[in-house]
């Protein structure tokens, strides 16, 4: 039997033609009134029953969270809330909820808070929220591809099972097939992963940015977009342990072009969920005027979800640099008042997400690109500035979010990238593929990575990371 997307049903004109649509029931109302979903819109179909001519048992089947097939003819709707309903003419039940259970779930029609729906995730995504957030998350997700086919850059897949730490942060889950219980051991009595799947030690990837590289030094213009995984034990509402990166990389592209191109490439992005995500959006906007309502003048939103999209989209972001934003931070009320946790007291602090968001939220107002950082709190492979002591770093940082973007123009001298590895204690032999690229036609070049969860939590106006992806990973959580 074929049928028809529920979003296409609602955007029809063919009047008294019949239909077929297939979905879950949200609600039966008054034995007459059966509101459908089938997830393809946050909008439902209605469905008017004549019950007084219907099969009574069938009915009392036709509950909340049950699936089932109707056909009937598309009517103009007398009711007020919709232009369409389908005239019922007969209902199929293709798969029973019961009622008793579905009241312990987050399937039964009321509000339930956003903790309940984690708890319950394989189901949260029937609910208007999380629904509405999954289907802008899929939006964005086709955005960041047509951005860059649109413009000339080729898609790399990295590996997601590496030898090496991109970030020589040391956050890495280990991959091994070894047998925990009786793992084979070296005389020295440490493991002995030559004798393991990979013939050495393997953890899932940080970031796809150093193979990355050596494909913009052949393709020229490239992006990653693939799951990451970190092993920190950072358990706020900004971090997961497994989540998905966008890193694009461009030979020739100094710092400023880098800037340039994360500008445009998340202005472009949110530009495309504005146009094609209008419904979800509005649903989204009118949840957090709710949410706003049970907070204090002070804490509510200044402007609607709709609006802050959009003055992302028509203002430039500012651009400042380190040294400049350690000025405004030291001289800041709440660094002078110790408001802050971390007191800015000189050059070379690392920001914390608290003077990020006083940079973006009260200072600025404004995205901020934060950009030649101390070379002491960066990853190693950030080009070296002439002073010596900085590097082409840039973060960008959102308000609400803090920093949604980390880049750099990477260090393209061989023997200034050997020095900083050995400063460092990075093994020449681990990353000797890496060190190649800069000994055959090295040349300026740069990249960023942007973590996609904080894009959707910025675009969906929601605040915990662990909303915006189905299953969150994060410290104590791998159910599902
Ligand atoms: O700043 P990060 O660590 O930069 C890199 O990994 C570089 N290799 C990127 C590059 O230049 N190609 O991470 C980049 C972004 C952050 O700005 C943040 O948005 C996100 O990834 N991110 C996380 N998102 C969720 N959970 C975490 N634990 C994250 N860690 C980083
Ligand atoms: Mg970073």
């Amino acid at each position: 039997m074929t049928y028809i997307p529920v979003i296409d049903l609602l955007a029809s004109d063919a009047i008294h033609q019949e239909f077929t649509v297939k979905g879950w029931v949200r609600s039966f109302r008054a034995n007459q009134f059966i509101a459908l979903n089938d997830g393809s819109t946050i909008k439902n179909i209605q469905c008017v029953v004549d019950f007084e001519n219907m099969d009574e048992a069938l009915l009392k089947r036709v509950t909340t969270g049950a699936a089932i097939v109707v056909t009937g003819a598309l009517e103009e709707s007398q009711g007020g809330g919709q232009r369409v309903e389908i005239k019922v003419k007969t209902i199929h039940i293709e798969g029973d909820a019961d009622p008793e259970q579905v009241k312990l779930t987050i399937l039964s029609p009321k509000r339930h808070s956003l903790e309940k729906l984690r708890e319950q995730a394989h189901v949260r995504v029937r609910t208007n929220t999380c629904g509405a957030s999954m289907r802008l998350r899929s939006k964005l997700s086709f955005a960041v591809h047509q951005y860059f086919n649109e413009n000339g850059f080729y898609q790399a897949h990295t590996p997601i099972i590496t030898g090496s730490d991109a970030e020589g942060a040391g956050e890495m889950f280990r991959v091994s097939a070894l047998d925990p219980e009786n793992p084979p051991k070296k005389e020295d009595g440490s493991i002995d992963y030559s004798q393991d799947f990979f013939g050495k030690e393997t953890n899932l990837t940080v970031s796809g940015q150093l193979e990355a590289e050596t494909y913009a030094l052949g393709l020229g213009k490239v992006y990653t977009f693939g799951p990451t995984f970190r092993a920190e034990n950072s358990n706020t509402s900004r971090h997961l342990a497994e989540f998905w990166m966008i890193e694009p990389e461009v030979a020739f592209n100094d710092l400023a072009a880098n800037m340039d191109l994360a500008e445009d490439f998340i202005k472009y992005v949110i530009g495309y969920v504005l146009e094609h995500c209008q419904d979800d959006l509005e649903f989204l906007e009118k949840r957090l005027v709710e949410e706003d309502k049970k907070k204090p003048q002070a804490e509510r939103a200044t402007m609607l979800l709709r609006e802050k999209l959009q003055f992302v989209i028509s203002n430039n972001f500012k651009r400042v640099s380190y040294t400049e934003a350690i000025a405004i931070l030291r001289n800041c009320k709440p660094n002078k008042k110790k408001k802050f946790k971390y007191i800015i007291n000189e050059w070379g602090a690392d920001l914390q997400s608290e003077h990020e968001r006083f940079l973006v939220e009260k200072h600025f107002e404004c995205p901020v690109i934060l950009f030649d950082y101390p070379a002491d709190i960066k990853a190693f492979y950030m080009r070296l500035n002439e002073d010596g002591k900085t590097v082409r770093a840039m973060d960008i940082l959102f308000p609400g979010i803090g920093e949604i973007v980390g880049g750099s123009q990477r260090e393209e001298r061989l023997d200034v990238l050997k020095e900083k590895m050995a400063a460092l204690d990075i093994p020449e032999e681990e990353l000797w593929w890496y060190l190649d690229t800069r000994k055959f036609g090295t040349c300026v070049h740069s990249g960023f990575g942007l973590g996609f969860e904080r894009l959707v939590l910025f675009a969906t106006g929601m605040t915990n990371i662990r909303d915006v992806i189905p299953y969150p990973r994060f410290p104590g959580q791998a159910e599902f």
